[in-house]
């Protein structure tokens, strides 16, 4: 039997060994630079982490400013209930010569907002004057229950603002709800049901325009 010969390879690497071996530094300084200009980045992109800054703003002031007012809120949904009133109204506020009396440039409209909102939550018939022309041909339907006092609220606010109109007292929002909200619970005390006419919106304290 031939000796059998065995090549000892000299040039294996070490046994495994249990235990911890530190990072190469480089890669440790790396790692943090790394970290450090990320977080650096999105902090400088997102306002401090602010959850309600994105790109492309970068203060929350910036944002807060760009942000629609409550006014602004109220008139954009009054607009679009105003869909209630353009069949008659019109879309430009003009009504109809001799039938519907126009809101742009109407003198109820400017006045006492009790009054409008009296008008919108019970109709109205009659004769009356409107920027100096007369109607009474035709009445107008309630919406008192149709709308809550939000909606009317902002669809009123929509009418004194729109076409030109300024209101003589203007009023805020909230005010303008809860104006809304008095108003409905001067009506039904007044026990009066039904459309209005100007006699009956005066001898309720509703004062309306000459
Ligand atoms: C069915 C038609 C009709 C609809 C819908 C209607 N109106 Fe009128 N509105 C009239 C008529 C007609 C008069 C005048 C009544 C009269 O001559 O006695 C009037 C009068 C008014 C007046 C007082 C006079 C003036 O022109 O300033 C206001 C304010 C008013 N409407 C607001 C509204 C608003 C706001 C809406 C919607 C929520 C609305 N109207 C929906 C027909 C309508």
């Amino acid at each position: 039997m031939a000796e059998q010969t065995h090549n000892v390879n000299l040039d294996e690497h070490n046994e495994p060994q249990s235990g911890a071996s530190q990072m190469p530094v480089g890669i440790v300084i790396l790692l943090i630079l790394a970290g450090y200009i990320g977080c650096y980045e999105v902090d400088k992109n997102n306002a401090n982490f602010s959850a309600t800054v994105h790109a492309p703003f970068t203060e929350p002031d910036e944002v807060a400013s760009l942000a629609p007012s409550e006014m602004e809120l109220m008139r954009s949904q009054g607009r679009t209930l105003y869909a209630n009133c353009q069949g008659c109204h019109q879309a430009n506020g003009m009504g109809t010569p001799g039938k519907i009396p126009p809101l742009a440039g109407s003198e109820w409209v400017r006045g006492n907002p009790e009054t409008i909102a009296a008008i919108v939550l019970q109709g109205l018939s009659g004769q009356l004057k409107v920027a100096g022309k007369s109607f009474g041909a035709e009445a107008m339907t309630p919406f008192g229950p149709a709308l809550k006092d939000e909606e009317i609220a902002a669809v009123i606010t929509f009418v004194r603002n729109e076409w030109g109109n300024t209101p003589d007292a203007p009023l805020e929002p909230k005010a303008m709800i809860q104006l809304i909200t008095d108003t409905r619970k001067k009506v039904e005390a007044s026990g009066h049901t039904g459309a209005w006419t100007k006699e009956l919106l005066d001898a309720n304290e509703f004062t309306t325009p000459e």
